[in-house]
C-alpha cells in the first residue's frame, strides 16, 4: 500500500454493503459522485458570507432549511451534532448553574458540564423490559425533579434514541414550558423526521426549544454535517453563536454547507425518493419480522417505557433467543456477506438503513439474516441483569462535585476494589443500553463495584488489564472531603 489509509478506504467502498452512517453510503445517492467537491471548498471572501455573521448566502440558505423544518432559525454545523449540543448548553447555562440531564445522553453532554461548569442533575429514561433496552423520558417524573430543583436553567435529552426509540416530546415541553426551562433535544439521530410522515414528528414542531441533528447520520450529507435549530423566541442567537464559535473550527467547510443546501433542495425536488425508499423498507420490515429466532425491534413497543413512536429506517435485529451474540451477529454479516452493520452490542445489532439503499441492498440484508437465522439454535434468553436498581437516583446526585471540578481536581488510577467511597473521574458506562452506572463526579458504592466485577465484559470505562479491573478515581475530590 502507498497512502495505507486512503487505499484502504477505497476498498472498503468498494467491497462493503454499508448499513452505517454517513448516510449517502458512499455517494449512492443525488449523483452524488458527480458533484464537483474540491469547487465547492471555498472560504470567507466577500460574497461567500460568512457562518458566524451570516447575512447573505449562507443566511439564505440557512433559512431555507430552517423553513423546510419548521424552525425560527436554523444553524450549519460543521462539526457535527457534538458542537452544536456542546454550544446549546454553554448558551443556556452560566458557570455553577444546574441542567437536568438524560443518563443515555451522549459523551459531548459531559464535555459541555466540564467546559462550562455547570451542574448536572440526572433524569433517568425508562428501561424496555421485552428487548431490554432503554426507552423513553418520563414527563411526570421531569416535573418531580423540576419541582425539587426549581432553579435548573433546562433539561437535554435524547431523542430518537440510538435504537429510534422517540420520546413524547410534546408532553415534555409542556412541563418545561410550565417552569419556564429551556428544552434542548439531541435529534441527531433525527435528521430525516420531516422529509416523510412515515417518521416521528421533529422535536421542532413539537416544542422543543433548541433541537441539534447530524445530517450525516440519516440523510446523505457529508460527515461532521448537522443543523442547529432554534424553535421558539426563548433562545438567543447572538449569544448560541458566540459559544458556537468557541467550540467549532474558524473555518467551516463550504463543502459540508454547500451540500447540506444541496441535499435540501434536491430531496425537495425528488419527493419520489421517500416514497420508493419507504415501499423498500416497509416490504423489508414486513420480511424480517418473520424471522424464526432473531427478532425485529417492531412498532408494538410504541406504548411502553414512555415510548411514543419508532423510527423505522432503524432496523433492530436481537439475538436473545439464539446461541449467538450481537456482535457475533454483526461478524459474521461482515465476514460471510461484506455487510457492515452500525452497532454490534451484547445482545442485538443496529444497521441504519437511509434513502441511499436500494432495493438490492435491503434484500441483501434480508437475504443474509434469513440464511444466518435458519442456521442458529434456538436458545431461552438469559434474564439480563441490567443496573437499573442501582444506578442512583437524582435525590443522591444533587451535592456532589461538578464535573468541572473533578476535571481539573487530578485523578489516579486504582484498584476496583480500592474505589468504593472514591469518586469517580470519568463516567463508567453499561454497554448496552449506553447509561453511566456511575457519572463522573459520583462516589463508587459496594453495589456498583459489585457489578463491575460480575459484568466487567458490559462496562466502558474501566481498564481491565493484568487479570485486574482499574479505574480513575478523583483526587479533587479526596480532598475537598477530608
Ligand atoms: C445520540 C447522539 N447524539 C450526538 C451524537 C454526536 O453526533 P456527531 O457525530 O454529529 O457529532 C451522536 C453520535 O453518534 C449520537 O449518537
Amino acid at each position: 500500500m502507498k497512502a495505507p489509509l486512503y487505499d484502504k478506504l477505497i476498498e472498503y467502498s468498494k467491497n462493503t454493503s454499508s448499513f452505517h452512517m454517513p448516510g449517502h453510503k458512499f455517494g449512492k445517492i443525488l449523483n452524488m459522485k458527480e458533484i464537483p467537491l474540491l469547487d465547492l471548498d471555498a472560504t470567507e471572501v466577500p460574497g461567500l458570507d460568512n457562518l458566524y455573521d451570516s447575512k447573505d448566502i449562507i443566511l439564505e440558505a440557512e433559512n431555507k432549511m430552517a423553513v423546510k423544518y419548521g424552525a425560527r432559525d436554523s444553524i450549519f454545523l460543521t462539526n457535527g451534532s457534538t458542537s452544536g449540543i456542546i454550544a446549546s448548553i454553554l448558551s443556556i447555562c452560566n458557570p455553577g448553574d444546574s441542567l437536568i440531564v438524560s443518563r443515555n445522553a451522549h459523551h459531548s453532554v459531559w464535555n459541555a458540564l466540564i467546559l462550562g461548569g455547570i451542574k448536572p442533575i440526572y433524569i433517568n429514561p425508562s428501561h424496555n423490559d421485552e428487548y431490554n433496552i432503554v426507552g423513553g423520558i418520563c414527563p411526570l417524573e421531569l416535573e418531580k425533579i423540576i419541582k425539587n430543583n426549581p432553579e435548573v436553567k433546562g433539561l437535554i435529552i435524547v431523542s430518537p434514541t440510538y435504537e429510534g426509540l422517540v420520546s413524547d416530546i410534546e408532553a415534555i415541553s409542556s412541563v418545561t414550558t410550565k417552569y419556564n426551562k429551556i428544552l434542548i433535544v439531541d435529534e441527531a439521530h433525527g435528521a430525516h423526521f420531516v422529509w416523510n410522515e412515515s417518521f416521528p414528528r421533529s422535536a421542532v414542531e413539537m416544542g422543543a426549544d433548541l433541537v441539534i441533528q447530524s445530517m450525516h447520520k440519516t440523510l446523505p450529507a457529508i460527515t461532521q454535517s448537522a443543523l442547529l435549530h432554534i424553535a421558539t423566541d426563548r433562545i438567543n442567537k447572538d449569544g448560541l453563536i458566540n459559544s458556537l464559535q468557541m467550540v467549532q473550527t474558524s473555518s467551516p467547510s463550504y463543502i459540508m454547507m454547500g451540500l447540506m443546501d444541496y441535499i435540501r433542495y434536491e430531496l425537495d425536488k425528488e419527493k419520489r425518493i421517500w416514497d420508493n425508499y419507504l415501499v423498500q423498507l416497509t416490504m423489508t420490515r414486513n420480511k424480517l419480522s418473520k424471522l424464526e429466532k432473531l427478532k425485529l425491534l417492531k412498532e408494538g413497543i410504541c406504548g411502553s417505557s414512555n415510548i411514543f413512536n419508532i423510527d423505522i429506517s432503524k432496523i433492530v435485529i436481537f439475538t436473545d433467543n439464539t446461541n449467538i451474540t450481537g456482535v457475533e451477529l454483526g461478524g459474521i454479516l461482515k465476514d460471510k456477506y461484506d455487510i457492515q452493520v452500525e452497532i454490534e452490542a451484547d445482545h442485538y445489532i443496529i444497521a441504519m438503513s437511509t434513502i441511499s439503499d436500494s432495493k438490492k441492498d435491503l434484500e441483501r440484508l434480508t437475504d443474509a439474516l434469513f440464511e444466518i437465522d435458519r442456521n442458529l439454535k434456538e436458545k431461552t434468553p438469559e434474564k439480563y441483569e441490567y443496573g437499573n436498581n442501582i444506578i442512583r437516583n437524582n435525590e443522591t446526585t444533587k451535592d456532589i462535585f461538578t464535573p468541572r471540578e473533578i476535571y481539573f481536581g487530578g485523578q489516579e488510577e486504582v484498584r476496583i476494589d480500592d474505589s468504593i467511597g472514591r469518586i469517580s473521574a470519568g463516567n463508567i458506562i453499561v454497554f448496552p443500553p449506553g447509561i453511566p452506572l456511575i457519572c463522573i463526579g459520583e462516589k463508587f458504592t459496594k453495589e456498583t463495584v459489585q457489578y463491575i466485577r460480575m459484568f466487567p465484559n458490559k462496562i466502558i470505562g474501566v481498564n481491565k488489564k493484568d487479570n485486574e479491573i482499574k479505574v480513575f478515581v478523583s483526587k479533587e475530590g479526596d480532598k475537598n472531603e477530608g
